[in-house]
């Protein structure tokens, strides 16, 4: 029922995708994700080394025999990442079935070496300006994000990104923000989606590698505790309201040098406030869909619910529409 271009392309049984979340997306998290039926992508920019990453792909080929993807990170970032290291460790050990790039447009030598290597290649963008550049460079699959989502986002939201992406593309549109559900899921297959990308709801589950602590903190935010930061630098993420997200928002708005925001927003501190539980002392991304997810499950119920309750509500709309 759910077989689209996407699921063909890369071989997983729902169309769904576990998005790439840093300190989140290692193995263990990612072959959860790919267990439970959807497309993994592991993150590769937390491991800071070419012998880390391989270290990290390898141990996800021992636990999962099912596809899974890799992220690479172009996105404007402090410490210069060197994408064609990791694009290097990807084809000496293989087994990858895609390559996801995500922030600026993929350059053409990766492209190329990633292609002869066999990948298949999905780029996530936030305008159908951006997609049309991606589908071009080569990307065999766009995922389009809203302005909802949890992480670096645009100004437009799904529900207008979706059906222009589908009018204008020639490869198949994966939809990402604000779905965390089987009615977003279903929702966005009625805009022409061919699969959806879900990060925020794969927060609230029991194999997710944060702290307990961050997790209730997550299931108490509602539809309006998320806000978009760092605009100022031209790369906005959206992140759950925090005392460390207020603090840095206000910085923003009152000018301060980067460099006193950077204090705030340093990856280190987010990596400590997951770890340890202190949910005020770094910034998190985090989608407006987290006002409809109000339990912890596992990742396979997280996915396959989704699956489920979007398959009974397609039957039920049928049905209505029959009548
Ligand atoms: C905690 C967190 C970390 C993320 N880290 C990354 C990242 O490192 N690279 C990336 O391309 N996207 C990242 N994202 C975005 C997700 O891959 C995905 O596009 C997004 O979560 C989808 O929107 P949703 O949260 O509304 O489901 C992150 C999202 C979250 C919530």
């Amino acid at each position: 029922m759910f077989k689209t271009r996407v699921t063909e392309l890369f071989g997983m049984e729902y169309p769904v995708i576990g998005g790439c979340m840093q300190w989140v997306t290692g193995p263990e998290f990612t072959a959860a994700v790919c267990e439970a039926g959807a497309l993994g992508i592991m993150s590769s920019a937390m491991f800071p080394t070419q012998e880390e990453f391989r270290a990290a792909l390898r141990r996800l080929k021992d636990l999962t025999d099912r596809p899974f993807a890799v992220n690479l990170n172009l996105f404007p970032a402090l410490r210069p990442i060197d994408n064609r290291l990791y694009a290097e460790v990807i084809l000496e050990e293989g087994g990858v079935t895609a390559v996801e790039t995500s922030g600026n447009r993929p350059p053409e030598d990766l492209v190329s070496m990633l292609k002869e290597g066999g990948l298949k290649l999905m780029h996530k963008c936030v305008s159908v300006r951006h997609a049309l550049s991606a589908q071009k460079a080569g990307a065999d699959a766009v995922t389009l994000f809203g302005y909802e989502g949890g992480g670096h986002i645009g100004s437009i939201a799904t529900m207008s990104l979706l059906p222009r992406a589908v009018d204008v593309l020639e490869v198949p549109v994966i939809a990402a923000g604000g779905i965390a559900d089987g009615r977003g899921m279903l929702a966005a297959l009625s805009l022409g989606a061919e699969a959806v990308l879900i990060g925020t709801r794969l927060l609230l589950t029991r194999e997710c590698p944060m702290s307990e602590a961050v997790k209730e903190s997550l299931l108490a935010a509602g539809e309006e505790d998320t806000i978009p930061l760092l605009g100022s630098v031209h790369n906005t993420i959206r992140v759950i309201r925090n005392q460390a997200a207020e603090r840095a928002a206000e910085l923003e708005r009152n000018g301060a040098d980067f460099k006193e925001i950077l204090a705030i927003v340093a990856g280190s501190n987010t990596r400590s406030m997951l770890e340890r539980g202190e949910v005020d002392l770094g910034i998190l991304a985090c989608s407006q869909s987290v006002g409809i997810i109000n339990e912890i499950v596992t990742v396979r119920e997280a996915i396959e619910g989704m699956v489920s309750e979007a398959r009974e509500l397609a039957g039920r709309i049928a049905r209505a529409v029959s009548v």
